[in-house]
């Protein structure tokens, strides 16, 4: 059984950035649909993948349902792990002296190109931070729906942001800008840098 990750903090810890209504409905409602549809289509097609990760499973050949489940309950868990109420600044400082050993543009850069890239995304979709492990460079992109297809040996997720409607609509109806400019202020950059470390750590075995 795939299980969802626990939130280090109560619904109401991020107000005003994040509404608690919302915070909740996304939780409980959408993430939890995802796990548990995900878990069922597992069982009922008698899909076992022994010791495979749930990205690894999606790179295997499934039904567009199980594929969209399986890919809804893993990018919900990396976006929830990534919540920080508090400490914003301090941390996204820190994490900026440690961006500056992969040519990005800082942090005020790659905030912009993360509001960019939210904006860009036409319907569902999310916005990433991503770490190419062979040019040793991050950048942000795009992609539509649940997809994880673009998450590879090379290519490496630091970071996502849920631009679904779901993730913002009840607070900030058409603001979506809004929405993004105020979920930045949440992310908690200490897990960003520690998933860029562990990847790193990785390679040198
Ligand atoms: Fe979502």
């Amino acid at each position: 059984m795939f299980e969802m990750i626990k939130l280090k903090y109560p619904y109401d810890a991020f107000e005003p950035f994040i509404d608690t209504e919302t915070m909740q409905v996304h939780y409980e409602g959408h993430y939890a649909s995802y796990t548990k549809n995900f878990n069922e289509k597992m069982i009922d097609e008698g899909l076992c993948y022994g010791d495979l990760s749930v990205l690894e499973i999606l790179k295997e050949t499934l039904s567009s349902y199980t594929y969209n489940q399986g890919g809804g309950y893993w990018n919900h868990g990396f976006y929830f792990e990534a919540l920080n109420p508090s400490g914003n600044e301090e941390i996204s400082i820190k994490f900026n002296s440690y961006l500056s050993n992969f040519f990005y543009n800082g942090m005020e850069g790659l905030r912009g190109d993360l509001v960019a890239k939210c904006m860009n995304v036409f319907g569902s979709g999310y916005a990433w931070l991503m770490f190419d492990t062979i040019d040793r460079q991050i950048f942000c992109m795009g992609t539509k729906n649940q997809d994880v297809n673009h998450i590879t040996a090379r290519y490496q997720p630091l970071l996502n942001i849920d631009v679904w409607e779901h993730a913002y609509y009840l607070k900030y109806k058409n603001k979506k800008r809004d929405a993004i400019e105020n979920h930045i202020k949440v992310i908690d950059w200490s897990v960003v840098e520690g998933r860029l470390k562990n990847i790193i750590a990785k390679e040198r075995g």
